[in-house]
C-alpha cells in the first residue's frame, strides 16, 4: 500500500502539500486509532487501578516505554521519562539536575543555531546561579565542528547543550565525537534530538550522550508527550520537578517524603497516558520503516529540492550542504511570511519567520527565513509543484512596487 494512503490528513486532503514537519508531522491512521481505542474502550488511570480496564493501561503504558527504550538503545527502562515534549525535558535537564551540579563560573557551550528551549533555560540558570553561556562557532556552512568544541572549551567547561540537527539550518552535529572529547574532561553532553530522533537512526549508547530531548509529535505521534532519556546514574540524581501522586512512596505529616524509583520519580500527576499510547503506535510504524532508510530517502528527496531551488535565480538556498531534510531559502527581497503566504495560496504549507532560532540571525546575517522541512510521505511530485508555482513569484515583486 502507499504510505501516503495510511495518513488521514493526506488522504482527506487531497490538494495539500505539507512541507512543515519541523513543526510536527502528520499521524498514520494506526496511531489515531490507538489513541481512540483507549478512549473508547478502557479509559483509565495508569498505576493506580487493581481492575482490568486499569491493568491494560499500566500494560499499554509501559509497553511504550519499553519501545522508546529499544528505538533508541537506551539500557535501561528506568532511563526513559515522560514529559509533555522536548522542552518540558530540556528545563527538567537544565532546572532539575544542572542546577544542582553546576557552581558559579562554570561553562556550558551552546551555539547560537540552538532552538529557544535550549537557550533560554540556561539564560535562566545563568542568571540564577552564576554560571556562563558561552557559543560555539560556527563554519561557512553553520556546522560544528570537533575543532571548533576544542576552541570553546576552557578548563571551566562543564556542559554541552546542543541539537543532533538544528531546525533551520538542518545541520547534523558529530555527537559521538563530541561526547568522545567531552567525556575525557568530565563535560557532560546534551543532546536535542528533536528534529534528529524522528528522521534517522539514534542510539544513545552509540552515541554515548548523557541527556536526549525528543517529542513525540515530530514522529508521527500525539502532541503533548516528549521523551527525556538520561544515563540512570544521572537521572538517579535528578531532583524531582513535580512532586505529587505517584511519585512517592510514602510521606508524613512531619514532612518526610519518601521517593519511589525511577522512572515513576520524576513522573508526577496523571500523565498524558493517551499521548504515550499514541506514541507507543507511532514507533511501532516508524519501526517498520525503518529510520535508515527514512533518512535515506528524506536526503535524496532534499538534494533535489536544493537542486530544483537552485535553478530559479529569485531563490537562495542557505544551508545546502547540510545533511538532513530541512532547507531554509528566501524569495530575494521578499519578506519571508509573504512568500509563506503565497505559498498558502496554492495549498503549500511552509514555515516563515526565525523558527524560535532567534539568536541564528548573528550567524546567517538575515533574520527571517522560509523553512521546507521534508518527511517520508514527502514525494518528488510535491517538490516539483512547488518549484512551479514559485516560477510565479514575481507576483510577489509587483506587490511591493
Ligand atoms: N520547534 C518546532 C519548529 O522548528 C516548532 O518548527
Amino acid at each position: 500500500m502507499d504510505i501516503r494512503e495510511e495518513f488521514p490528513m493526506l488522504v482527506n486532503n487531497n490538494n495539500l502539500i505539507y512541507f512543515d514537519n519541523g513543526a510536527t508531522t502528520f499521524k498514520p491512521r494506526l496511531v489515531i486509532d490507538s489513541i481512540k481505542d483507549y478512549y473508547e474502550n478502557y479509559t483509565s488511570n495508569a498505576h493506580r487501578g487493581d481492575y482490568n480496564i486499569s491493568l491494560k493501561t499500566d500494560m499499554k503504558y509501559e509497553a511504550t516505554r519499553k519501545k522508546v527504550k529499544e528505538f533508541i538503545n537506551a539500557e535501561r527502562l528506568e532511563e526513559i521519562i515522560f514529559t509533555s515534549g522536548t522542552t518540558e525535558s530540556l528545563n527538567m535537564i537544565i532546572k532539575s539536575y544542572f542546577k544542582y551540579n553546576l557552581n558559579p563560573g562554570d561553562e556550558v557551550l551552546i551555539t547560537k543555531s540552538e532552538h529557544a528551549s535550549n537557550v533560554l533555560p540556561w539564560f535562566d540558570l545563568a542568571n540564577e546561579i552564576g554560571i556562563k553561556v558561552k557559543y560555539i562557532e560556527l563554519d561557512n556552512d553553520f556546522k560544528v565542528t570537533l575543532d571548533s568544541i576544542k576552541k570553546a572549551t576552557t578548563p571551566n567547561t562543564r556542559v554541552i547543550s546542543i541539537a543532533h540537527i538544528t531546525n533551520v539550518v538542518g545541520d547534523v552535529r558529530p555527537i559521538k565525537e563530541i561526547t568522545e572529547y567531552a567525556h575525557q574532561l568530565g563535560i557532560k553532553v546534551i543532546v536535542d534530538g528533536a528534529q534528529s530522533v524522528p528522521h534517522m537512526k539514534v542510539d544513545v549508547q552509540d552515541l554515548d550522550c548523557d541527556f536526549l530531548a525528543f517529542s513525540a509529535h515530530k514522529m508521527c505521534g500525539p502532541t503533548g508527550i516528549g521523551i527525556l532519556y538520561g544515563k540512570y546514574e544521572l537521572l538517579d540524581k535528578m531532583k524531582p520537578y513535580n512532586l505529587g501522586g505517584g511519585m512517592n512512596s510514602s510521606f508524613t505529616s512531619d514532612g518526610i517524603i519518601e521517593y519511589k524509583s525511577l522512572p515513576q520519580r520524576l513522573e508526577a500527576g496523571t500523565q498524558n497516558i493517551a499521548g504515550v499510547i499514541g506514541l507507543g503506535a507511532a514507533i511501532d510504524y516508524l519501526s517498520l520503516l525503518d529510520m535508515d532508510k527514512v533518512h535515506e530517502y528524506e536526503l535524496k528527496l532534499k538534494e533535489y529540492l536544493v537542486k530544483k531551488l537552485k535553478e530559479n535565480d529569485m531563490i537562495e538556498v542557505y544551508n545546502e550542504n547540510s545533511e538532513s531534510g530541512i532547507v531554509a531559502f528566501n524569495i530575494k527581497n521578499i519578506f519571508s511570511q509573504d512568500t509563506a503566504i503565497f505559498l498558502n495560496d496554492y495549498n503549500i504549507c511552509v514555515r516563515a519567520g526565525n523558527h524560535c532560532a532567534k539568536i541564528l540571525k548573528d550567524e546567517l546575517e538575515i533574520k527571517n527565513t522560509c523553512r521546507i522541512s521534508l518527511y517520508f510521505y514527502n514525494t518528488k511530485e510535491e517538490i516539483d509543484k512547488l518549484i512551479e508555482v514559485l516560477k510565479n513569484s514575481d507576483m510577489l515583486y509587483q506587490q511591493i512596487l
